[in-house]
């Protein structure tokens, strides 16, 4: 059995001003006519039982969620009472599928802010993975071809190869150490070693598997967890959970479980690399919308409904500007983005900073 794991709940900043807490990117058509999460689990439908899959987001999110994924299961839609991060998001479900008996299920963990090029090499890789992770207490992650000094990923360092098996199309590595997030200089020395890819944020785990390792290094929040699943389905279960979550730790699956993990040596991790050899892009921000839409870095990218665009001497630049006709005159990779009620004006190069600008709007100017 598989149950995808839709993560649906970060707030999305860096794409500050179209998204705001109740339109985040997830719910936006960002990159064609379905919007992030409607493509998602459509990528995911030639692998899983639609009634198998949940999603975890915010009661902000829930509703608009709820309509645009009809077929999703009722109560596999789980909203948080807090945003702590995707460690306690990713590990809630592994504790409600050991209550309900399903320690073997293998959950895959998918964000929703991706987009693939080629679903039927997904379908492969995933499907492949999904062995992998039933054989044995195995974690199983996705790594990407590192095109870029990147400090928005986190890294996978890579050791020696696996045989998957007689006539498998998929490869897999050993891996040696994830390292989250690392700095300019730390991610450029990466780049160079050869043997590093991206962490592409898809993960593979039975439920047993993934709720000891949360028992192994986030001892903490286990219990937090499990006082949760076992209010599941009850008439208490609202209370409890916006009782207990808030007590998780806020902090990332990379942190809490795969780099402390890692470090416990290639033989003895049980972790596993499998390529994301799909076309996988993180939408992760403005450069890399950019990056998606146009046709090489030196386009300039007018995106949405638009009256036109004139630039001139101009290069590299993306605009959303939706009935403006817009003029660029001399300017070379900026990023300007209107709304109704906002305008922001920065470069592609400090695209990853916009989550500074939500923060100083919350806080007030
Ligand atoms: N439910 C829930 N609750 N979901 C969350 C929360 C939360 O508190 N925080 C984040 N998410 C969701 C986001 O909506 C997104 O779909 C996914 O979890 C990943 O979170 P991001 O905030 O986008 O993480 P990231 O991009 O900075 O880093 C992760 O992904 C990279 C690749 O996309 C890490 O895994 C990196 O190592 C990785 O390279
Ligand atoms: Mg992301």
């Amino acid at each position: 059995r598989f149950a995808p794991v839709i993560l649906a709940g970060g707030s999305g900043t860096r794409f500050w001003p179209r998204s705001r807490r109740a339109r985040a990117k997830q719910v936006l058509a960002l990159d064609g006519e379905s919007t992030m999460i409607q493509q998602t689990l459509e990528r995911l439908l030639p692998v899983a039982a639609e009634s198998d899959v949940w999603v975890i987001t915010n009661k902000w999110l829930h509703d608009v969620i709820s309509a645009q994924l009809p077929g999703i299961k009722a109560g596999h839609i789980v909203s948080e009472p807090i945003a702590r991060n995707t460690a306690p998001a990713c590990a809630l479900t592994a504790f409600l599928l050991e209550k309900q008996g399903e320690a073997d299920t293998v959950i895959g963990i998918f964000p929703s802010d991706h987009v693939v090029a080629d679903v039927p090499r997904f379908s492969e890789v995933i499907k492949a993975g999904v062995r992998l992770a039933a054989a044995g207490e195995n974690i199983v992650v996705l790594g990407v071809p590192p095109t870029r000094p990147e400090t928005g990923y986190g890294y996978i360092e890579q050791g020696q190869g696996v045989a998957l098996g007689e006539g498998s199309t998929v490869s897999a590595r050993r891996v040696k150490r994830f390292r989250e997030k690392p700095d300019k200089h730390t991610a450029e020395r990466f780049l160079t070693a050869g043997n590093f890819a991206w962490n592409g944020g898809i993960f593979l785990w039975s439920a047993k598997t993934l709720a000891a390792l949360v028992r192994e290094h986030v001892p903490d929040m286990a219990p937090i967890l499990e006082t949760i699943a076992a209010a599941f389905g009850t008439a208490d279960f609202e209370r409890v959970f916006a009782e207990e979550y808030p007590k998780c730790e806020n902090i990332s699956i990379d942190y809490a479980v795969l780099e402390p993990r890692s470090s416990k040596g290639e033989a003895r991790s049980n972790i596993y690399c499998l390529p994301a050899d799909f076309g996988w892009n993180d939408l992760g921000s403005w450069a890399s919308l950019h990056e998606h839409l146009g046709e090489s870095d030196s386009s300039n990218v007018l995106d949405g409904p638009t009256n036109g665009l004139v630039a001139i001497e101009s290069e590299g630049n993306y605009v959303y500007a939706p009935g403006r006709m817009v003029a660029l005159l001399g300017v070379d990779g900026l990023v300007v983005v209107e709304t109704e009620d906002a305008l922001l004006i920065t470069t592609r190069e400090r695209s990853q900073d916009v989550s500074k600008v939500v923060r100083q709007v919350h806080e007030g100017l």
